[in-house]
């Protein structure tokens, strides 16, 4: 059996007779330094709340990158959603936060990563007129209160296994800046912008649940200590979120999708619309 995501990679599930395992193959020579520091992360990195997806082994093979790790039988939490119930999204959000750390103190290196990582975007996406208001906003803002703890770096709901009561993430990305704001961002960029449903209709049912799960998350945020900036700050990098995805965008259907999502974020931002 094979298994699909987005970066290419092959994945396929080998039926051994001691034990199940999948193996996940570099799509390109390119990506196997992406793919080593995946396998390097998902190794070392745990994350409170978490199961851990264990790594068997790794290698090359005819020049390509691979590991093999655990077969965790389940489905994805993007999957789960479409007829998760309302008990499960309270405890699930529970789990997905429980590696949030308090605020401790202005962190001014985070706000130095932040800025060069918008101006080095802003480079990239300069025949974009359009977006110059966006980094703006980016770009006034105060990026100190970004707290530095262990993050997974691609937490979409696509990329979490649901099994029982266990949430086990994978596909582990190295980031620029290592925060849980940035996994918060990526849930609220799935539960909230519904990026990983953009090529569906989703339907009320599914919306109801995205929707309950987005409130608790932001709730769950606003009740921590200085929980308004942090909300604030997590939207801020969800924004960012949004914008880097332009340089990859080659289809006009991620470009209007993106052109939609992109001033309701701006909106929310502005006006502080979690507060309703
Ligand atoms: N260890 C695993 N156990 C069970 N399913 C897996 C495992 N690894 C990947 N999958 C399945 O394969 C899909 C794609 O894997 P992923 O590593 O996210 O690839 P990509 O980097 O292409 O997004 C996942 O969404 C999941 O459904
Ligand atoms: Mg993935």
């Amino acid at each position: 059996m094979n298994f699909k995501g987005y970066s290419g990679c092959k994945l396929k599930l080998i039926e051994d007779e001691q034990k199940n395992y999948v193996k996940k193959l570099s799509v390109s020579k390119d990506y196997n330094s992406r793919l080593e520091s995946q396998c390097l992360k998902q190794s070392a990195v745990f994350l409170n709340g978490f199961n851990k997806c264990n790594i068997y082994d790794s290698g090359f093979q005819d020049g390509l990158f691979y590991f093999t790790m655990e077969y965790v039988q389940g489905k994805t939490l993007a999957e789960k959603m479409f007829d998760i119930n309302l008990y499960e999204i309270e405890f699930f959000t529970y789990k997905l936060l429980l590696h949030a750390t308090n605020y401790e103190k202005i962190n001014f290196g985070a706000d130095s990563i932040f800025q060069a990582k918008i101006e080095d975007l802003q480079k990239k996406l300069f025949n974009r007129v359009k977006l110059n208001e966006i980094f703006n906003i980016l770009k006034n803002f105060s990026w100190q209160y970004v707290i530095h703890s262990k993050c997974h770096g691609d937490l979409t709901l696509e990329n979490i296994i649901v099994s029982g009561e266990k949430l086990t993430p994978i596909d582990f990305l190295d980031s620029f800046y290592d925060s849980w704001m940035i996994d918060a961002a990526k849930i609220l960029q799935d539960v909230d912008v519904m990026w990983s449903y953009r090529h569906i209709l989703p339907n009320s049912n599914l919306l109801v649940r995205l929707t309950i799960m987005r409130d608790f998350i932001v709730q769950k945020i606003r009740h921590m200590f200085m929980g308004d900036k942090m909300i604030e700050t997590v939207y801020m990098i969800l924004l960012l979120n949004l914008i880097r995805i332009f340089p990859y965008v080659k289809d006009s259907f991620t470009e209007n999708f993106l052109s939609v999502k992109i001033p309701y974020i701006v909106d929310k931002i502005k006006n502080h619309k979690w507060e309703d």
